[in-house]
C-alpha cells in the first residue's frame, strides 16, 4: 500500500518506519519536511520525506493522522475535499493543557476524539488505532515472533477494518478489534485501555471487564 505519513514524530515516524520495511510505501511528512529526510534514509528504499501538501496529492491508499490533536481542523480544513474514499487512521489523543480549547470541547461531548476527526476528514473509512500504545512499545516491541503486543483497534467500515488489521498485523502485533468508532471511548485518554501494554488475551479479558460495567 501507498500510506502518506502526517505528522512523523515519535508516532508517525515509528509507524513509519515499521511499515516500509514491511513493504509499503511510505510517505513521511510535517510542517518541515527536510528535517524528515533522515528519518526517510534510515527507513529505507520504500520511503521518502516529503510536504503535507505532497502527501495529500501523492493520492495514498491510507493517511496515518499523528499530529498533535489541535492540527486536525487546520488538516482538514485544507486537505478534506476528496476523502470519503481513504482510509484514515486515526492516532491523535486530544490533551487540553497542549491542545486548547478544541481538545476540551471534545472530552467534553458524547462523542470520541476519532469520531470528531472522521466528521471533520468527511470519511467514513476512518480508523482508530495506536492511539493507545506508548511510543516506546511501538518503537520496541514491532515485529516479535511470540509475546506480541495487542493493538486496539476499531473501523467504520469492512474495508477499514481489513486495512487496520493488516496494517498492525503485517508489522508484529496482534490486533484486537473494539467495534465502530462508537464504541472506543475505552481506548482514550484516562480510560480503561489506555496506555496499557499487553497480550490479546489479557487485553481481550481487560476489554470484557470495562464492559461488565
Ligand atoms: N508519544 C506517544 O507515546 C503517543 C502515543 C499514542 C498516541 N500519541 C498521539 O499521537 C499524536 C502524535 O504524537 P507524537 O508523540 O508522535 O508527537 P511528536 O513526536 O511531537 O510528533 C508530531 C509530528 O507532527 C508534526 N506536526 C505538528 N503539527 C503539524 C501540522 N499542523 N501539520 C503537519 N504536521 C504537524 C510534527 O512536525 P512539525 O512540527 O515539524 O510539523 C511532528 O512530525 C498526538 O496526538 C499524540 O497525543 C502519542
Amino acid at each position: 500500500m501507498k500510506i502518506g505519513i502526517i505528522g512523523s514524530g515519535q508516532i508517525g515516524g515509528n509507524l513509519g518506519k515499521h511499515w516500509a520495511k514491511a513493504g509499503h510505501q511510505v510517505l513521511f511528512s510535517s510542517r518541515h519536511p527536510k528535517e524528515l529526510i533522515n528519518l526517510a534514509e534510515n527507513a529505507g528504499n520504500n520511503a521518502r520525506a516529503v510536504s503535507v501538501a505532497e502527501a495529500f496529492e501523492a493520492k495514498a491508499d491510507v493517511y496515518l493522522l499523528a499530529v498533535p490533536f489541535k492540527a486536525i481542523d487546520d488538516l482538514a480544513e485544507i486537505y478534506a475535499g476528496e476523502y470519503e474514499d481513504k482510509v484514515i487512521i486515526d492516532a491523535t489523543n486530544p490533551y487540553p493543557e497542549r491542545d486548547g480549547n478544541v481538545a476540551q470541547e471534545v472530552r467534553d461531548a458524547n462523542y470520541n476524539s476519532t469520531e470528531y476527526t472522521a466528521v471533520k476528514f468527511n470519511t467514513a473509512k476512518t480508523v482508530k488505532a495506536f492511539n493507545t500504545i506508548p511510543a516506546q512499545q511501538l518503537q520496541n516491541r514491532a515485529f516479535e515472533n511470540t509475546h506480541k503486543l495487542a493493538i486496539p483497534f476499531a473501523a467504520q467500515d469492512e474495508l477499514s477494518k481489513t486495512v487496520g488489521l493488516e496494517l498492525i498485523e503485517g508489522i508484529g502485533f496482534d490486533a484486537c478489534y473494539i467495534g465502530d468508532l462508537r464504541e472506543t471511548n475505552i481506548m482514550d485518554p484516562e480510560h480503561e485501555i489506555f496506555g496499557k501494554s499487553l497480550e490479546k488475551n489479557e487485553l481481550e479479558r481487560l476489554i470484557a471487564s470495562a464492559r461488565a460495567y
